[in-house]
C-alpha cells in the first residue's frame, strides 16, 4: 500500500472558513487523505480565502507565491502538489485567478466544496484547471461527509445559515455567499448530537447572518430562537453562542432568549458599522443609530450583564469628521466589551467601491483613534471581571506548565492552573487579574 496523501488546508478570513475548511477536511480524510500542518511536501494544498478587504485578498496571491517552490521541489522528487483556491475570493475572482498565478489547478467557490474531490480527480487525469463557482442546488454539506474522528476540541462551530441578502454597499458577502439560505432544523440539530457525542460542549451557530435564521422545521419555520431553545435540550451540550447578527433581525424571541435561556452565553456580537445615520444610509445598512440603541438596551434589560461586542469601518465614501464623531458618540453610549474595527477597503463590484474616497491618512486617523476608545472600553471590561466567579469551559493547555486556556461565558480568554484532565469541563474560577486580551483566574473547588 501507498503512503496516505497529504492535505493541508489554511484558512483566512471569518468562522465560517474555519467550519467549511473542517468540513472540507473531514470528507477528504474519509477520501483517504491525512492532514498536515505545513504545506511542504503536501500532495493537495487548499487556500480557503476571503476577499473582505483588498489586503486579505492580495495576501493569497503572495502566499501562493510562496508555494511555487514547495510545488517545484515535490515534482522534482517525483511527486505533484496539486494546489486549490477555495472560499471567497475564488468566487469573486474565478478564472481570474489561474490567468494571474497559473500555479493554481483547481479554484472552487464556497457553494461547490462537496464536488472537490472529483475536480482533483479530473484535474490528475488532465493536468487542466478546473473552476467551479456554481451556486448549485443540492446541500453541498449532504456530500461532505465527517471523517470519523476521535474526540473533538470542546468547542465547535456549526454553520446554520448562509449568504446575506442585505447588501450593504461596502460588503462582498452577498456575491461571494450568495443569497441567504438556512438549513433545515433537523440537520441542525443531527450535526449538533454528533458534535456532542463526540466531547463537544459548546456551540457557535454560525451565519453570516445568523438571527436571520429561518429554516425548515417538523412544525414549520423555525427562528433562530426555536432552534437555540431546541438545541439547549441536548443533554451535554452546555454552551450556545451565535454570530454573525444584523440589528434588524434581533427579534423579540431571540432577546427573551437570552433572559432564560442558561445555556445561551450572554455574548452579543452586534455589528453597527458607523454611529452616524447619513452614512448609515449611504451604507445601506437600513437600520439607524437610534434603532440599534434601542435594541442593545432590550437586550440588556432582558440579560444586564450581557458582553456586547461590534464592528465598525472608519473612512466610508462621504464620511465627515462630524459623522465620526458621531461614531466615537455611539461608542461611549453603548460601552463595548470588545471589538472589531477596519478602516474602509474599497472592493470591487460594490456600489461603494466608485464613490468618491476619503483619504487615506485620514481613514487611518479616524481608525486610530476609534480603537483607542474601544481599547479602553474593552480594558474597562477586562478589569471589572476581577473579583467575580466566572464559570470557565476548558479548552486547552495554557503557555506556561500546568496552566489551562478556556473561555467565560462572556468569550474572553481565561488563563488558571488546573488537572489537564478537566479539558472539556467547565470550572468556576475567581478571576485574579485582567489583561487587555485575557484574564486570569484560580480554579474554586474541585
Ligand atoms: N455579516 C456580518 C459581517 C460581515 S463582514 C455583518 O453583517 O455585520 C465582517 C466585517 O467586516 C463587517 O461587519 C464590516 O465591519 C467589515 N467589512 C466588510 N466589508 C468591508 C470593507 N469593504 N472595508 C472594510 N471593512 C469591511
Ligand atoms: Fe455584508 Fe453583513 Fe451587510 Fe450582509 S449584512 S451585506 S454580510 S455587512
Ligand atoms: Fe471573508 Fe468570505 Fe468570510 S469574504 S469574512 S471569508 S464570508
Amino acid at each position: 500500500m501507498s503512503d496516505p496523501k497529504k492535505l493541508f488546508i489554511k484558512t483566512y478570513g471569518c468562522q465560517m472558513n474555519v467550519y467549511d475548511s473542517e468540513r472540507m477536511g473531514s470528507a477528504l480524510v474519509a477520501g483517504g487523505y491525512v492532514e498536515v500542518d505545513s504545506p511542504e511536501h503536501a500532495d493537495l494544498v487548499i487556500l480557503n480565502t476571503c476577499h473582505i478587504r483588498e489586503k486579505a485578498a492580495e495576501k493569497v496571491y503572495s502566499d501562493l507565491g510562496r508555494l511555487r517552490p514547495l510545488r517545484q521541489a515535490k515534482a522534482a522528487a517525483g511527486g505533484r502538489m496539486t494546489i486549490a483556491v477555495a472560499g471567497c475570493v475564488a468566487q469573486a475572482e474565478g478564472a481570474e485567478i489561474v490567468r494571474r498565478q497559473p500555479l493554481v489547478d483547481l479554484v472552487v467557490g464556497p457553494q461547490a466544496y462537496h464536488r472537490l474531490p472529483a475536480m482533483v480527480a479530473r484535474n490528475a487525469d488532465t493536468g487542466v484547471a478546473e473552476v467551479d463557482t456554481e451556486f448549485p442546488e443540492e446541500d453541498k454539506f449532504d456530500h461532505l461527509p465527517e471523517a470519523p474522528r476521535a474526540r473533538r476540541a470542546p468547542a465547535a462551530f456549526l454553520t446554520v445559515q448562509e449568504g446575506c441578502d442585505k447588501f450593504c454597499a461596502f460588503c462582498v458577502v452577498p456575491y461571494t455567499r450568495g443569497s441567504e439560505v438556512s438549513r433545515p432544523a433537523a440537520k441542525v440539530l443531527a450535526e449538533a448530537r454528533a458534535l456532542v457525542a463526540r466531547g463537544v460542549v459548546e456551540i457557535t451557530l454560525l451565519g453570516q447572518n445568523v438571527n436571520a435564521y429561518h429554516g425548515a422545521g417538523p412544525d414549520g419555520e423555525w427562528g433562530l430562537a426555536r432552534l437555540i431553545r431546541e438545541l439547549a435540550r441536548i443533554e451535554g451540550l452546555e454552551r450556545l453562542r451565535y454570530t454573525t447578527s444584523h440589528p434588524n433581525d434581533m427579534a423579540d424571541d431571540l432577546i427573551a432568549a437570552h433572559g432564560d435561556e442558561p445555556k445561551l452565553m450572554p455574548y452579543l456580537h452586534l455589528p453597527v458599522q458607523a454611529g452616524s445615520d447619513r452614512v448609515l444610509k449611504a451604507m445601506n445598512r437600513r437600520h439607524t443609530v437610534e434603532s440599534y440603541l434601542r435594541v442593545i438596551e432590550r437586550v440588556r434589560a432582558t440579560r444586564p450583564d450581557i458582553a456586547i461586542s461590534g464592528d465598525f469601518i472608519t473612512g466610508f465614501p462621504g464620511e465627515t469628521e462630524a459623522d465620526f464623531q458621531a461614531t466615537l458618540a455611539l461608542v461611549r453610549e453603548v460601552r463595548y466589551a470588545s471589538a472589531y474595527s477596519f478602516r474602509y477597503s474599497p472592493r470591487p463590484g460594490t456600489p461603494a467601491a466608485t464613490a468618491e474616497q476619503v483619504p487615506e491618512e485620514e481613514k487611518a486617523d479616524r481608525l486610530a483613534r476609534l480603537q483607542a476608545l474601544l481599547s479602553e472600553q474593552q480594558a474597562e471590561f477586562q478589569a471589572a471581571c476581577i473579583g467575580r466567579t466566572l464559570s470557565v469551559l476548558i479548552e486547552k493547555p495554557g503557555r506556561h506548565p500546568g496552566q489551562m486556556a478556556g473561555r467565560s461565558p462572556y468569550l474572553q480568554a481565561v488563563h488558571l492552573d488546573c488537572d489537564p484532565g478537566l479539558t472539556g469541563r467547565i470550572v468556576a474560577a475567581e478571576i485574579t487579574s485582567a489583561g487587555p486580551n485575557s484574564l486570569a483566574g484560580r480554579q474554586i473547588g474541585a
